[in-house]
Parts: C-alpha cells; structure tokens; sequence
C-alpha cells in the first residue's frame, strides 16, 4: 500500500453506485418531512452541490445529467477515480460537474479550495467510518466553509452499536488479510475465508448469530471491491450518531432527521414499549440512540442542516400538496404488506392502490393524488402517504414532470450501457438519469438495456433476446420487462 492514503486503501478502485439517500430532493423531503423549511430543487433552479468522496463518480454524473442547472462539485484523493470520472462524464459531453482530485486531510487549507462554490447539498456516502480523524477533522473544516447558510448535509456511516458485536471480526478479517495476501482485495478474500475457518473451529468470539456466520454468509456473495473498501481500512472505526453529530456541530450543522426515510415515522420504527422509553427524551440525540439500540441496521444515514428554520406542520402539509409523485414499481404490483423497521405492516388497498394507479402514467400532484377517484381514507395527511411511497421504494419525487427525456440525461443512459455490458452482470443494479424526475431512477443493467431498443423503436422481446444472446435472464424473461417496467421508466422519464 501506498502512504498517500492515510491507512484508507487506494490500490484497488472502489465499484459504481447509485444510492438514493444521496438525490437533493430526498434530502429536502427529510427537512420538511421533520417540519425544516427546505426547497425541493425544481425547475431550472441553479442548485450547487458537492459530493464529498465520489468514488468512480457515478452518482455526481446521474445528478448532474437528470439537472442540467445544476453544478456539482464531486472530490477524491484516488486519481484512478478521479480519472474515470471525467472520461465517463466527457464521452457523455457533462460540462455542469467537475471531479476534483484532493485529499479531504488538507483540502480546507488548499489554494484549490477556494473554486469550490458554497453549497445547497452536500453528500458523503460511505467515507465517513473508513477515514482517519485528520480527515474527518478536514471534512468538517471543509463544511464549515462550503455549505450556504440553508443548505443541507447527507452523511452516512457504519453505526454502533449495530456494528458493535462484528467489530472482532472486522478486525480478525482486516489484521489476518494483511498479513496473508498483498493487493487489498485478495487480502479480503484470505482474510473471509479465515474468519470462515474460525466459525467452523467454534472460535468464541465469533459465535454471536447475530455478527458472525450469518454475516460471514452474507459477505461471500458481495463484490470484492465493495469488501475490500469496507474491510481493509487501517482506520475503519464505526460510530455513534451523537459522535457524528458533535463532529459536525463544528461546522454550525444540526441533526434534522434520518436519510432513511421511513425511520421518521416513529410508529413504523419503534414497538409500543420501545416508543414508551423514546419518548420520555426529548433531545432528538438521546431518542435516535434509543432508536439506534432498538432496530436491526448496520449503515445510518443522517440528514444535517445549516440554519434549521422551523415551519408548522400547516406549512408543510401545504408544501407538500404542491409536490409531485412518480411511480417507481408498476401500480398493480403494490405490494399491501411491507417491510418497515418495526417489522410487517398492511397498507390500506383502498388508499394506496388508487393513489398509484392515478401516477402509474405520469407524474401528479400530491393534492391531486390524494383526491383521485376511488382515494378511501385521510386526505389531509400528505407527509404519511408521501413518507410511505417515497420512503418503501414505491414512487420518487418528480421535479419536472412533464418535460420529456432531456438530451443530458439520454446521453449518460447511453455510456452506462456502452460501459458496463462490456464487463457488468446483466442482472446487476444500476441507475438511470431522469430529467422530469429530477434524480436517478434504480433499474438493473438489463432493463437499461430494454429501456434502450425499446426508445430505438425496438420492442420485440425476440429480436432483443437474440441481440442480448439470451431468452430469460435469471428468471427476468424480456417480456416481462417489456409488460412491467417499460411503462413505469417510460412514465418516469427513462424512455
Ligand atoms: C467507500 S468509497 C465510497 C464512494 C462513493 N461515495 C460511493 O458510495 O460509491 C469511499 C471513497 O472515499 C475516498 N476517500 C477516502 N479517504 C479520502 C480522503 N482523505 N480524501 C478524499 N477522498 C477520500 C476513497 O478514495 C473512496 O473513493
């Protein structure tokens, strides 16, 4: 390993993403949501955003392709990232991002600091649990100085306790790798399969079901890039939330809400006896430990703002009717019982199944939603239906409904594919870049692909198998993407 890398590891690239909690409308969504004034960013509103430890680039070139307004700002110490995110973004002909090569140690004090404009969005997914306190430190002195007053932060990091009981075997996996191999993602691998013999040996530490063979299962069927990332950081050391939110009040940044948006419905989170202890706090910090002891989640994210100016609950409601919804799964395969983090719940059909039929071609107008005909049951409750929709996956905000494809967005569409059918799993989750949702919309590589012929003029399930090689893809025939999720891309922008 090289030591420009303060223990984080720079000799293997980290894999392309699309994380949703990263989209600025969402991040605006939890503000008001949580009774914050923010504005979803819509239209051709000229929105700064910054992406601090992008990686390969992927979700900086889908924000800046679906809004073309904007300007992003997206940082990296690893040139090899650096590098590919600005071939991807110049053979897309992307002018409104640019990928900077820094190291967030000693960014806030650099000469090239100064170009980075003030920012309405910032996001850090997955850095902030891997890096050093010198670069933690940086990044906070980097916030203090970038974000405008308003403006609103996504961070996300491996927690305690959740990760509490898997620290030993982090640490016997990342200590025994780098002793048994040399590039990092053999020594994930090496260090797995001694973890692995471990369990088999009955070590007693790593008995624990809940941390150790379960997981240990989990991990061999991820990618080693992802692994390599997550387990051979020299400075890998989870938090907790009140830690992270210390740290950031350095940068004058308050704790507005969860990035998962279902955890701010404490009903959908937390059992009876579980709300009973909550609630007798009032410190928003103290109730998200309780949360955070509570439920089965390993990877927070965590929503900040610059200035909190709080509004009522009559503002937000108002704010919200004036939102509009898109479909992100096809209305009649709404699924009634659904996972939440408190565990299985029924959805009303006779509220949920009219309102996602009324959005199942176009986006709409939550005031309109909540009013489509056959709607049974409160039509004064926006944050709930919206919190649900958006929160489980179902539809995505629409910033622009009704505006078309946009070139940007088609152009980046079309490299993602030229890119990854070369090397990528067809079956593999990717993004589409969206100019009327205003966001990435998640698809796999083979829907892309459909996506593709089918806005070519080319939607014959046969003549796409033979140019794929393939009839059925893991059970995913061609026409059943051709029935289901042509319409619901075509209804989000994607075709
Ligand atoms: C786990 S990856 C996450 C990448 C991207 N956010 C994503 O989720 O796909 C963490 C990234 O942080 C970068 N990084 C780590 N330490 C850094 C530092 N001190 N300065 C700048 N970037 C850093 C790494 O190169 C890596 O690309």
């Amino acid at each position: 390993m090289t030591d420009w890398g303060g223990g984080y590891i720079t000799d293997i690239t980290y894999l392309t993403g699309w994380y949703r909690q990263q989209s600025p409308s969402l991040l605006a969504l939890t503000c008001l949501l949580n009774g914050v004034e923010a504005s979803i960013p819509a239209g051709d509103e000229p929105v700064q955003v910054l992406e601090l430890g992008c990686g390969q680039g992927f979700a900086s070139l889908l924000l800046a392709a679906s809004n073309p307004s904007w300007r992003i700002t997206a940082i990296d110490f690893n040139p090899a990232h650096i590098a590919a995110a600005r071939a991807w973004a110049a053979e897309a002909r992307l002018e409104n991002v640019t990928f900077l090569e820094a190291d967030f140690a000693t960014l806030a004090e650099d000469p090239l600091a100064r170009d980075i404009p003030q920012a309405d969005f910032v996001t850090l997914h997955g850095i902030w649990s891997g890096i050093a306190p010198a670069a933690q430190d940086g990044i906070v002195r980097l916030l203090r100085d970038k974000v405008r007053p308003g403006g609103v932060v996504h961070v996300s990091y491996n927690v305690l306790p959740a990760w509490g009981p898997r620290m030993g075997l982090q640490r016997i996996i990342h200590d025994s790798g780098r002793l048994l191999a040399g590039r990092s993602d053999r020594q994930v691998e090496e260090g797995i399969k001694l973890a692995q013999g471990l369990v088999a040996a009955q070590a007693f530490n790593l008995r624990n079901p809940a941390s150790t063979g379960q997981i240990l299962d989990q991990l061999a069927s991820l990618p080693v890039p992802y692994l390599a990332h997550e387990f051979m950081n020299e400075n890998w050391r989870p938090c907790f939330m009140r830690d992270v939110a210390a740290a950031f009040a350095g940068a004058k940044l308050e704790w507005v809400g969860a990035g998962h948006l279902i955890e701010n419905f404490p009903e959908l989170t937390l059992t009876a006896p579980q709300l009973a202890i909550q609630q007798r706090f009032d410190d928003p910090l103290m109730r998200e430990l309780i949360k955070d002891m509570c439920i089965d989640r390993a990877l927070r994210h965590d929503v900040f703002v610059r200035g909190a100016r709080r509004i009522t609950p009559a503002i937000r409601d108002a704010t919200l009717m004036d939102v509009s919804l898109g479909m992100a799964v096809p209305a009649d395969e709404l699924p009634f019982e659904v996972a939440v983090p408190v565990g299985k719940i029924e959805l009303s059909r006779t509220f949920y199944l009219p309102v996602a039929r009324a959005m199942a071609d176009a986006p709409m107008h939550v005031r309109d939603l909540l009013n489509a005909e056959g709607v049974e049951g409160r039509k004064d409750n926006p944050a709930e239906m919206v919190g649900i929709m958006v929160g489980l996956g179902f539809a995505e905000l629409a910033t622009r409904p009704g505006v078309g494809t946009g070139a940007a967005a088609m152009r980046l569409n079309q490299v993602t594919l030229r890119r990854m059918m070369r090397t990528e799993n067809i079956n593999r989750p990717v993004a589409a870049a969206s100019l009327c949702m205003g966001t990435a919309i998640p698809l796999t590589l083979l829907e892309l692909f459909v996506s593709d012929q089918v806005r070519r003029g080319n939607a014959d399930a046969s003549y796409i198998a033979d140019l794929l090689g393939i009839g059925a893809v893991e059970g995913t025939t061609i026409e059943s993407v051709l029935r289901t999720r042509i319409p619901v891309l075509r209804a989000a922008g994607v075709i």
